[in-house]
């Protein structure tokens, strides 16, 4: 069965509880914004692509049964909800993109009655499901001709199916590398403290038959020394207008650790996670979660003395100059990051 993380079902969100995985393939529907909010704060529905689409489908769920009379009645209750929503996590730039592009929908409407606009909205959600679909196709189609028949391949976090609607931007590109006739093995970083590479991505990969080998993430140096790493792809949750990349914590060392033992270390993602706003990755808001995540083993085992001090940062930032190219849905982005990211939005845009 064909999986799709987020879709609106039954007048509600329907989401694959993420948090339930490897052990049970649950879905949960969400019906009220408070719901959705709180599914994304705990990492039932994350990945920067699935959580642009929660941010469009969000809007809607907040706004369809609204009461308001007028334009401005309705504007006034979708700015409450965007507001709301976006303080659900701070990195992801797909986030705020979805709210943004949702936003626009009624600024572009202004003569139009409630009933009318919110369909507009509905519309707008599901395009940005389906350009999703779209795009991680894309991005898969261009990143594998840089992979090779036998490449080995090491991965962080889940930047698969389960990150975006049904295909993955890192993971995208390996499936279609496979579906190709390629042979490619994959080490998964088990990518402490939530495990999205245990418990998502080797779920997901084993799932559709690929190659997978799970390691801890202080044995990826290892790996690379023993010469049986040949690439490194990792998806993105915000990339500024120079290239640096704001990843699941630990992406960093993994480029540090390309750079040394001269590996290509690449980073997929779509277009809609890029933030032009922003010079550089220094300006990237990154999220700080709770200590329990890192003193308790996903929630359940304490591993840790009671109360000691913890430094639980989700992200951190690859600066472009470890980065050897950017697989986006718009093509492969080589250095020199400043100017061929601008020349990728402006071909895109035309
Ligand atoms: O905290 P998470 O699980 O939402 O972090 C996700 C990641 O870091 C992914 O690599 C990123 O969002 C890209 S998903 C295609």
């Amino acid at each position: 069965m064909a999986l799709q993380t987020i879709e609106w079902k039954n007048d509600q969100i329907k989401i694959i509880d993420q948090t339930k995985l490897p052990l049970k393939l649950e879905y949960l529907y969400i019906r009220d914004l408070k719901g959705l909010w709180q599914a994304i704060r705990e990492l039932k529905v994350r990945g920067a692509p699935a959580l642009g689409a929660a941010a469009g489908l969000g809007v809607y769920l907040g706004i369809k049964d609204s009461k308001a009379k007028s334009h401005a009645e309705l504007k006034r209750e979708i700015e409450r909800i965007v507001k709301y929503l976006a303080t659900s996590r701070p990195t992801a730039i797909n986030l705020f993109w979805g709210l943004e592009r949702m936003s626009g929908v009624v600024l572009k409407n202004k003569d139009k009655s409630p009933d009318f606009i919110k369909n507009e909205l509905f519309k707008e959600a599901r395009k940005i499901i389906a350009e999703d679909k779209i795009a991680c196709r894309k991005i898969g189609l261009h990143g594998a001709k840089l992979f090779e028949d036998r490449d080995a391949v090491l991965t962080i976090c889940n930047a698969g199916i389960l990150a975006t609607i049904d295909y993955g931007t890192a993971l995208g590109v390996i499936y279609r590398a496979c579906e190709e006739g390629k042979r490619i093995k994959v080490f998964a970083c088990e990518t402490r403290p939530l495990l999205q590479g245990a418990r998502l991505t080797a779920w997901e990969l084993k799932r559709k038959g690929i190659d997978v080998t799970l390691i801890c993430d202080n044995m990826a140096a290892a790996l690379m020394k023993q010469g049986r790493v040949k690439k490194v792809i990792a998806g993105a949750d915000r990339i500024a207008a120079n290239g640096d990349t704001a990843n699941k914590i630990g992406t960093y060392s993994l480029a540090v650790l390309s750079h040394i033992h001269r590996i290509p270390f690449y980073i997929a993602a779509p277009l809609s996670t890029f933030d032009l706003s922003i010079k550089s990755g220094k300006e990237i808001p990154n999220e700080e979660r709770p200590a329990y995540e890192v003193t308790g083993l996903f929630f359940k085992q304490p591993v840790a003395p009671k109360g000691v001090k913890v430094f639980n940062p989700a992200f951190d930032v690859t600066p472009q100059q470890l980065i050897t190219a950017i697989i986006t849905d718009a093509g492969i982005i080589k250095p020199a990051y400043k100017i061929n990211i601008k020349k990728a939005f402006k071909n895109a845009h035309q």
